[in-house]
């Protein structure tokens, strides 16, 4: 197999610890690069001494984010702050735009043709931040700028399996539109191995697939929002990335990029990934009666959350 050079921006947090090891025992990361403003010094050391392939450097402070990204093919960034009490959703999404903006911009500076994998929330928004963010360097490829929403795929298909007594590693589930609520779609019409589902079961998966995230926070009471899942979701599609970038095999995923499916300009829905990134981007098939009227009732948030990281960008 090629080199591959994946870094993780973000890597001494929650989600970064646990994904750093999963893309350590990935087979096609030849050289880890783990970057944060905190730790990362041990983390790298701690998940150095893991015995598979890659080599893993670490670089701590803004003064290390170039050398952590030159020569990189994957990016995976899941730098950011959770929600704490007393922070407005607002405050969040200011804070978050600007960690994933300076991150961004020093991808298009070090690394401009590798493939950005976004996990930092609100991804709806993240995404067209980064795209913007690449242009005013004149380096944005839209075929190589993805939002995981793999999670939300992850959990579908676990709910799906569950509720329908399936083998959970044999099942599948589309799952389109965004990353937050409502804009999260999982079109179970399309699910395989097909399963008999009444109207209220349909519509009990959907919200608890759209709700995943609420249902962690809640759990953890206080303590954080999911990490185990979703670095497990980000390593799976940073796994997808690099078998298409080393032309393997085919590989379709669903993910959150920018896109003339819908009306909106960023959607996810299944791609095709190849040695370019972005080989295809597939339409929605047939939809029921229910998914099209969730598609209808999502398309105002998503095109807000849309604009609403576009004029970030605009306004710095
Ligand atoms: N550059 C690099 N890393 C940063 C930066 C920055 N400018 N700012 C913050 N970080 C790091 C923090 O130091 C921390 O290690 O990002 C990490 C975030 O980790 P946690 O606080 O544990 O948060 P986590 O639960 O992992 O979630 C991170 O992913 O899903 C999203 O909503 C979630 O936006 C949040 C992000």
């Amino acid at each position: 197999a090629p080199e591959r050079k994946v870094a993780v921006l973000g890597a001494a947090g929650g989600i970064g610890q646990t994904l750093s090891l999963l893309m350590k025992m990935s087979p096609s990361v030849t050289k880890l690069s783990l970057y944060d403003i905190v730790n990362t010094p041990g983390v790298a050391a701690d998940c150095s001494h893991v015995n598979t392939g890659a080599q893993v450097t670490g670089h701590v402070g803004a003064d290390q984010l170039d050398d952590a990204l030159k020569g990189c093919d994957v990016v995976v960034i899941p730098a950011g702050v959770p929600r704490k009490p007393g922070m407005t959703r607002d405050d969040l999404f200011a804070i978050n735009a600007g960690i994933v903006a300076g991150l961004v911009d020093g991808v298009a500076r070090n690394c401009p043709e590798a493939l950005i994998t976004m996990i930092s929330n609100p991804v709806n928004s993240t995404v067209p931040i980064a795209a913007e963010v690449l242009k005013k360097h004149g380096v944005y490829n839209p075929k190589k700028l993805f939002g995981v929403t793999t999670l939300d795929v992850v959990r579908a298909k676990t709910f799906y399996a569950e509720k329908n007594g399936l083998d959970v590693n044999t099942v599948d589930v589309p799952v389109v539109g965004g990353h937050a609520g409502i804009t999260i779609l999982p079109l179970f019409s399309q699910a395989t191995p097909s399963a008999q589902m009444d109207q209220e079961t349909i519509e009990a998966l959907t919200v608890r697939t759209q709700n995943g995230g609420t249902e962690v926070v809640e759990a953890k009471a206080g303590k954080g929002s999911a990490t185990l899942s979703m670095a497990y979701a980000g390593a799976l599609f940073a796994d997808a990335a690099l078998r298409g970038l080393n032309g393997v095999q085919d590989v379709v995923e669903c993910t959150y990029v920018e896109s003339s499916v819908t009306d909106v300009p960023f959607f996810s829905s299944k791609v095709k990934l190849g040695p370019e990134g972005v080989s295809e981007i597939y339409g929605l098939g047939d939809l029921t009666d229910y998914e099209k009227d969730a598609l209808d009732k999502m398309m105002p948030e998503l095109q807000a959350s849309i604009d609403k990281g576009i004029d970030f960008v605009k306004n710095m």
